[in-house]
């Protein structure tokens, strides 16, 4: 559990916060695909912790990143912390995607919506460790597109937006660069049907593939049961066992 300080709370647009977290000692290691339980405090509706991916770790400045959707009573609250505020965050928790052995210019990372905030980090380890990602973001609008220009620092980047606001109009799994690249593993985040039809297209390829869920949690450590999913191994708590999963051991009907 570590006390986080406040460096930068940007607002991408109203329904989106980037917050920016330091400590004053060496961050931990983090993994990409794990995530944080944040506290929300100052809030009397926000009695549990909410779980939020790591968006993107600055070495250089000691920072964690996260991306925040401002849904509710508690992601609304932290995005309105200010430079300075600490805010108690416990991490890294969970598992997080699974790095290729050898460099690839053949991995896909898929995100939809907010699900997009992990790929950050993910894309930018694997760029570090000599591979060139591809990834497919979508949303409904461009307006909904963030740190595009970050993506592109680490690989190509090709998009979807529902109104054709930018890229291909349409669903991440209609792009064209799906038939026209062959890709050998897929990573994806974002609402579960989009999850379920990027899984769905990578077993018709026979593409290996990993999904990182995000089912309601409370503890996020394992102890409270609420996040199960049920699995080839029989229910697994997301929060311990996950969030990142392969599709091969995920019980979807797809
Ligand atoms: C592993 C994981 C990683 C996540 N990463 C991110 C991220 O990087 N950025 C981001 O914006 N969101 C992320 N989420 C979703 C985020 O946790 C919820 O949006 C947040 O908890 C909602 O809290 P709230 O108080 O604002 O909304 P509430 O008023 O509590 O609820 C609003 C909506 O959010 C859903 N929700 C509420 N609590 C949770 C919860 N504990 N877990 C999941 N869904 C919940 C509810 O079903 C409801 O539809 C992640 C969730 C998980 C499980
Ligand atoms: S959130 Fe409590 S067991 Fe997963």
């Amino acid at each position: 559990m570590l006390d986080l300080t406040v460096t930068e709370n940007l607002r991408l647009h109203s329904h989106y916060a980037l917050l920016k977290l330091t400590a004053p000692e060496k961050l931990p290691e983090m993994h990409p695909g794990q995530f944080a339980e944040i506290r929300v405090d100052g809030s009397p509706a926000t009695f549990l912790r909410r779980p939020i991916s790591i968006n993107y770790v600055d070495r250089g400045k000691n920072e964690v990143w996260f991306l925040i959707q401002l849904i509710g009573e508690g992601t609304k609250h932290l995005g309105e912390a200010k430079v300075g505020d600490v805010i108690n965050v416990l991490l890294p928790l969970g598992n997080g995607f699974t790095m290729p052995q050898n460099p690839s210019d053949k991995l896909l990372l898929v995100g939809g919506g907010v699900g997009t905030a992990p790929m950050l980090y993910l894309g930018e380890q694997l760029a570090k460790s000599g591979s060139h990602p591809t990834f497919l973001l979508g949303a409904r609008t461009s307006k909904d597109l963030l740190q595009l220009e970050q993506f592109q620092n680490y690989g190509e980047v090709y998009t979807t937006t529902e109104d054709g606001s930018h890229g291909e109009r349409g669903y991440v799994t209609q792009h064209s660069i799906l038939v026209k690249k062959n890709f050998e593993h897929i990573y994806t985040c974002g609402p579960k049907p989009m999850m379920m039809a990027v899984a769905k297209f990578a077993k018709s390829k026979d593409v290996n593939c990993e999904v990182s869920l995000e089912n309601t949690m409370a503890c996020g450590i394992g102890a409270c049961l609420c996040c199960v999913e049920n699995t080839t191994e029989g229910h697994l708590c997301v929060c311990k066992e996950g969030p990142v999963f392969n599709i091969n051991k995920l019980l979807w009907q797809i």
